[in-house]
């Protein structure tokens, strides 16, 4: 959609999420922000309105179906929404527990869902105006191959890109644009707690850039920084006898 007036972001409060707030922030623009953690979004809050938006920030953890349906029905007019709300944790050389398996899958899937299910049916709802709205899902390149380093991470992100690409055919007769997020590494506070090496890390104001850009466009998978999506993409196509003692001996992020 070209120039969203009415956006919402969760996780709003650092790294991408705030990174996306300030980039779409400007005179005319109404954000809707959440995150878990108040201060973290009254900063964000500060920076955007220093350029001109209007900000509503909402103390909300996406995992609470309820709140985020109350939430997204408050709202008036949604043109944009992008579920980005996230959290990531490995093997860190071990297994997962069943409790982070749990707790990574109901944020990142669940929290998604609860989400953008309420304000698609908003949107279904939007008559002359075309398109009637815009869902971002924020996946990420780990979601492109089940990674052994981290299977509950790289599963819900599969999952929120594989559902997403669904959604988006199913949803154009309404006028609802849907599109897929899959970033490469990053630079935000999930990342810097990382020990090993990041090849090809972005900063989140260059990465906002690239979503809106693209977001604007309309394109169904926005995949970033290209060559590490090649190297990935490549390793989707090879034999998994090739591949798997490859992504075996990849660094384990630390667990929750
Ligand atoms: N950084 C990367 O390299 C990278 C790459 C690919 C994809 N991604 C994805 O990009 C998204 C943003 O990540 P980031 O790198 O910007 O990390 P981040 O700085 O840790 O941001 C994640 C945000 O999500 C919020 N959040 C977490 N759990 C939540 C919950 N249950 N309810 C509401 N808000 C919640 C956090 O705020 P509160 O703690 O205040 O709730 C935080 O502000 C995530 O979905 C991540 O998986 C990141």
């Amino acid at each position: 959609m070209q120039n969203p007036k009415n956006i919402l972001i969760t996780g709003a409060g650092s790294g991408i999420g705030r990174a996306l707030a300030i980039t779409y922030s400007g005179v005319g623009i109404n954000l809707f922000l959440c995150g878990r953690n108040l201060e973290k979004l009254q900063e964000t809050k500060s920076f955007c309105e220093a350029r001109g938006a209007k900000v509503f920030v909402e103390i909300l953890d996406v995992t609470d179906e309820q709140g985020a349906k109350n939430w997204i029905e408050k709202i008036d007019v949604l043109d944009l929404v992008i579920a980005n709300a996230g959290i990531s944790a490995g093997t860190a050389g071990g297994s997962e527990s069943f409790a982070q398996i749990k707790k990574i899958f109901s944020t990142n899937l669940d929290g998604v869902l609860n989400v953008t299910h309420p304000a698609i049916e908003k949107m279904k709802l939007v008559k002359n105006k075309f398109p009637s709205g815009q869902i971002a899902l924020i996946s990420s390149l780990a979601g492109m191959r089940g990674l052994p380093s981290s299977p509950a991470y790289s599963g819900s992100k599969a999952a929120v890109r594989v559902y997403g690409e669904g959604l988006r055919g199913n949803l154009a007769s309404f006028g609802v644009e849907v599109n897929v997020v899959c970033p490469g590494y990053i630079k935000t506070p999930m990342t810097d707690v990382n020990d090993f090496p990041m090849p090809f890390l972005m900063n989140a104001e260059k990465c906002a850039e690239i979503i809106k850009r693209d977001l604007a466009k309309n394109k169904s998978r926005i995949s970033f920084p290209f060559l590490l999506y090649f190297v990935v993409w490549l390793a989707t196509l090879l034999s998994t006898k090739i591949t798997d003692p490859i992504f075996a001996k990849l660094p384990g992020k630390k667990s929750l």
